[in-house]
């Protein structure tokens, strides 16, 4: 279970008190958010914690009016529960609840906004536009210049995004960003190559960062079904070695403040043949699936899943005398 890098700061499960795990909703990542809470659900019951599932907002919200529940494990994916509007409800209900608070939540899920503090601080984001409806979209991408991304300023699990490598490409990939709610986000593709780059992320968990995952797709692009359906997508932890491997992990932790993130999350990077990162996003609530990105961070480091379930838990207490 715990190792003594991460010491248990609470040791009996029934000082938790009764736990509901959130998850569900109404959000289009609702059959992830299902797949994530399963698996909290049950680790946190074999830890011997009072854990009961309910699903979605609404719900949660009714039960924890009614004296319910001591805390809550949120693990809503996407809107509702992602963005601050569940984190405002329990906080003026005084209900303890994972991950961060309503400035974080609502900041992270906004991915212009949150580029837009990053490049407030020095932060390295790649090159974007904003799209408004009826904006000239050829015009933006000859700015930007292409390869280019084309994504939905909102939305998670690469739902609504688009590669685009030439003109051709262009107007499908409004479209189909178009269809979800927000700004549309057209950004700077960027690559590596086969020694150098690629797709990172890294997980922050209380105020330690876990080792870097090096994401490498069989085909060539990470999209829903390699980061949800497919076996053959490779990760290699730690991503990177030295001094390259520091660096990240600290870029992460800064990226991570500077949009007031709170107790845990996850950050993703993408870093470019020359050996430069980019900051793509941070999720508040990363998903927590077998297949999942934050649960392979931390069994790198010798914590198992139902440890690193606690160890989130656990940062429920923390933000009992926490303001953000
Ligand atoms: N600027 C970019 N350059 C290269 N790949 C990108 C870029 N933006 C997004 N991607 C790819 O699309 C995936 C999803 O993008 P991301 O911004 O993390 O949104 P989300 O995970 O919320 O859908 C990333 O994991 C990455 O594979
Ligand atoms: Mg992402």
């Amino acid at each position: 279970m715990s190792n003594n890098r991460f010491p248990r700061l609470v040791t009996d499960a029934a000082d938790f008190g009764r736990v509901a795990v959130v998850m569900g909703g109404q959000s289009t990542e609702r059959e992830v958010s299902l797949d994530s809470g399963r698996g909290v659900l049950g680790a946190l019951r074999d830890s011997g914690v009072d854990a009961h599932p309910i699903d979605g907002i609404p719900a949660l919200l009714d039960a924890v009016r009614a004296g319910h529940f001591a805390r809550v494990f949120n693990i809503l994916h996407g809107a509702g529960g992602e963005n601050g509007e569940l984190q405002g409800a329990l906080q003026s209900l005084g209900v303890p609840y994972t991950g961060s608070g309503v400035l974080g939540s609502a900041l992270s899920l906004d991915k212009v906004r949150a580029k837009h503090v990053w490049l407030s601080l020095g932060l390295p984001t790649p090159k974007f536009k904003v799209l408004p409806r009826g904006a000239d979209i050829h015009i933006a991408a000859r700015e930007i210049g292409f390869p280019l991304i084309v994504k939905p300023a909102l939305e998670g699990s690469s739902v609504g995004i688009t590669w685009v490598f030439d003109e051709s490409g262009l107007d499908a990939a409004v479209e189909l960003a178009r269809r979800y709610p927000g700004d549309l986000l057209m950004e700077t593709l960027i690559e590596g190559d086969a020694n150098e780059g690629g797709e990172f992320t890294v997980a922050v968990l209380g105020r330690e960062v876990l080792p870097t995952i090096k994401i490498v797709p069989k085909t060539a692009r990470y999209d829903f079904d390699a980061k949800y359906i497919a076996e053959d997508t490779q990760y290699i932890v730690p991503g990177l070695s030295g001094a390259a491997e520091d660096e990240m992990r600290a870029l992460a932790l800064s990226a991570f403040d500077a949009v007031g993130c709170f107790g845990w999350g996850r950050v993703d990077i993408m870093r470019d043949r020359h050996g430069r990162n980019w900051l793509l996003e941070v999720n508040t609530t990363p998903g927590m699936t077998s297949h999942s990105l934050v649960p392979k961070a931390a069994a790198a480091e010798g914590m198992d899943y139902p440890a690193l379930c606690w160890r989130i838990l656990e940062t429920s207490m923390q933000r009992e005398g926490a303001k953000a």
